[in-house]
């Protein structure tokens, strides 16, 4: 039997995600879980973490924003450490023990760390991506998100379409594997149940200059009423399907538990153009690798 049943298409088609418990077993999450703390442990401050002292405060800061765009928007082929606020002292170093200190590590987990690279194209995700009728998907991106306990920010609401742009829409969706459970308390998603079905209101588009900003918004995102958002807390191992243009968004985690994410997201390549405008482009290095092979 498929891991993906007729319920769950019909969920995902009906509500814009569906959860499925069991992707991965516990002793999977825990492989990635160790491989990613090996990651952390060899891990050293990106240099535009470390702030060269100036007499002109302005031009410092200017210099910094602009080291931290540029470490951004070139992140999509490279394995990148994004970091929570305030972790770091005025000479670059941690001044929280640097496991508790990131934020996120991506855009490339899919493509260049064997053990997350498996999973992205094992035989269960790509029988989900054929459930779904997806006739060449390919991978956009794979990241980690920690979610660190007591500091773990919040995710405000959004559609992923905002970020990841394709014309037409609809061609975009997230795989959201919770390497342990994700409940209310450490941060969860929420979702807007049939919200993705309306298009989308705002847009991160490239700027085209190579001086900030980088990445310019155009539209804005609405007033969502807060009644709306359910909660979906996910088993360790288990997946949620998120639809480029479902509203979703996650609460900051007050919890002394983490709550690790692998998260990745695949679009159908037929008759699909991938915007030029999206922060996110296929690199020579790397195009964005077709997810039915190994
Ligand atoms: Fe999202």
């Amino acid at each position: 039997m498929d891991f993906m049943t007729d319920r769950d298409v019909e969920k995902y088609r009906r509500d814009g995600f569906v959860v499925m418990d069991g992707l991965l077993s516990p002793q999977e999450c825990d492989q990635l879980r160790q491989r990613m703390a090996e990651i952390v442990d060899e891990m050293d401050v990106p240099d535009h973490c470390r702030i060269t002292f100036s007499t002109d405060h302005d031009e410092q800061l200017k210099e910094q924003m602009q080291g931290n765009a540029d470490y951004f928007i070139t992140s999509g082929d490279k394995i990148r450490f994004f970091f929570e606020k305030g972790v770091f002292d005025d000479k670059g170093e941690f001044i929280v023990p640097k496991q508790r200190s990131i934020n996120k590590i991506g855009h490339a987990l899919h493509a260049y760390e064997p053990l997350y690279k498996k999973v992205t194209h094992s035989p269960k995700v790509q029988g989900i991506a054929k459930k779904l009728g997806l006739v060449s998907p390919v991978v956009l991106q794979g990241m980690y998100i920690f979610k660190q306990p007591g500091i773990g920010g919040e995710v405000t609401p959004h559609q992923d379409a905002t970020f990841l742009y394709t014309e037409p829409l609809g061609r975009v969706m997230g795989l959201w594997i919770a390497l342990e459970d994700a409940t209310v308390n450490n941060g969860c998603l929420w979702f807007i149940p049939g919200s993705h079905n309306s298009g989308i209101t705002r847009r991160m588009v490239r700027t085209h200059k190579g001086t900030l900003p980088l990445t310019d918004f155009v539209g804005r995102e609405q007033q969502y009423d807060e009644d709306k958002f359910v909660a979906v807390p996910v088993k360790k191992g288990g997946v949620v399907l998120i639809h480029g243009e479902v509203v979703h968004r996650s609460a900051v985690n007050t919890s002394d538990d983490s709550r690790h994410v692998y998260t990745f997201h695949l679009m159908e390549a037929q008759d699909t153009r991938w915007s030029a405008d999206n922060w996110l482009q296929p690199s020579e290095e790397l195009p964005f690798p077709p997810l039915y092979t190994k």
